[in-house]
């Protein structure tokens, strides 16, 4: 796609500040909107620090449509990219509706002001957790494998899929990419940005971090009882610079085809909760302890990802292995040790 205007939702947040470097860097101007509910503004500072670029930012709830509306009016803007949301999977068996109401929500609400504005192009942040607990002999996972949520989070994205398709296909002028990630992890190699979760970490990397610099006293690890090689559970995770790019390439090719396509971010390696653990303790020189709990609600054995059609299709492919997630990861943590804080 040539240097366009892109309005990033939840560009705030730890995937959406890298996709911004990453489209900064290639000479996009971005517009970003995020409430802060579960990002620090000081990652947009990183941002400007790293690509000497500002985006424009406004702070607000995607449900405030007159506030949305507003944005759009004053900018020239060709293409969406849609991350804010709430994506714990343990959190969001929780407080459901609040997932509902943010991640179904908010998506309806940008929907009808893009619609309203004539915006056409849209990629959005969806989840490889739609997927749930297909049959072990279905890994790895390809686009057309059944969805089978097992929890808010998961199916609140799949609903959004949902909405996304049926739009396309009721406005034909809209051309919409779902990107189901995987696990994105690590940082952005200069260690001004990385994955910094308000309160207590729920994904795995970020515990992991705060366990080799004391803020944790131990990992937990939920479940030693999966069918897997050493029974705990297994994820593809994915550079997080990996991710950015993977957005760069869908808005290279939003205008291929009409309609909604559904493309996979992934590795096509599964890494369990133990071996991720173990490449952590090797990668910071630090112990990691741990102790082993029940299976957390909504979790499931394993999720490893296809991602031949994003090759295929587009050319994208990862750069990046564990010892690279790994590294990044750490050195972000030791330069923010208690993460973005002003
Ligand atoms: C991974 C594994 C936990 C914390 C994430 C994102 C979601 C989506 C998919 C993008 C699980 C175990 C975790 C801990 C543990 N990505 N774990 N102890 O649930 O796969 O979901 O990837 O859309 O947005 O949240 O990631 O890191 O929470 O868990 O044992 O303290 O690690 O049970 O098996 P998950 P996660």
């Amino acid at each position: 796609m040539k240097p366009s205007v892109v309005l990033v939702t939840g560009g705030g947040g730890f995937i959406g500040s890298h996709t911004v470097v990453a489209l900064q860097e290639r000479g996009h101007r971005v517009v970003v909107v995020d409430d802060h509910s579960t990002s620090s503004p000081i990652a947009l500072d990183r941002v400007a620090a790293i690509t000497g670029i500002a985006p424009a930012l406004y702070s607000l709830d995607l449900n405030d449509r007159p506030a949305l509306d507003r944005v759009f009016a004053a900018h020239p803007i060709d293409a969406v990219i849609h991350f804010a949301a709430r994506k714990a999977v343990g959190e969001s068996t929780e407080i459901p509706l609040e997932y509902f109401d943010v991640n179904i929500g908010g998506t309806a609400s940008l929907l009808r002001v893009m619609d309203v504005h004539g915006i056409d192009r849209l990629v959005f942040s969806s989840s490889c957790s739609i997927y749930g607990d297909g049959a072990p002999d279905s890994i790895p996972l390809t686009e057309t494998a059944p969805a089978r949520p097992t929890n808010p989070y998961a199916w609140s994205k799949w609903v959004c899929e949902q909405m996304i398709d049926q739009a396309c296909t009721l406005h034909p002028r809209l051309r919409a990419i779902s990107l189901r990630y995987f696990n994105p992890i690590g940082a952005h190699p200069s260690g001004l940005l990385g994955e910094d979760p308000l309160g207590e970490p729920r994904n795995l990397m970020p515990y992991l971090m705060q366990v080799v610099t004391g803020r944790r006293a131990e990992l937990t690890v939920y479940g030693q009882d999966y069918p897997t090689s050493d029974g705990s559970a297994v994820r593809d995770y994915i550079h997080v610079s990996d991710v950015a790019e993977g957005h760069l390439a869908a808005l290279d090719h939003i205008d291929d085809v009409p309609g909604h396509r559904v493309v996979n971010l992934g590795t096509g390696q599964g890494t369990s909760v133990l071996a991720l653990r173990a490449a952590a303790a090797r990668a910071t020189g630090h112990p990691i302890s741990y102790r082993v709990a029940d299976q957390r609600p909504g979790d499931v054995a394993a999720l490893v990802a296809d991602a031949s059609k994003a090759h295929r299709d587009w050319g994208w492919q990862p750069r990046h292995d564990l010892i690279d997630m790994c590294r990044d990861a750490w050195k972000f943590t030791r330069m923010n040790p208690h993460g973005y804080v002003r």
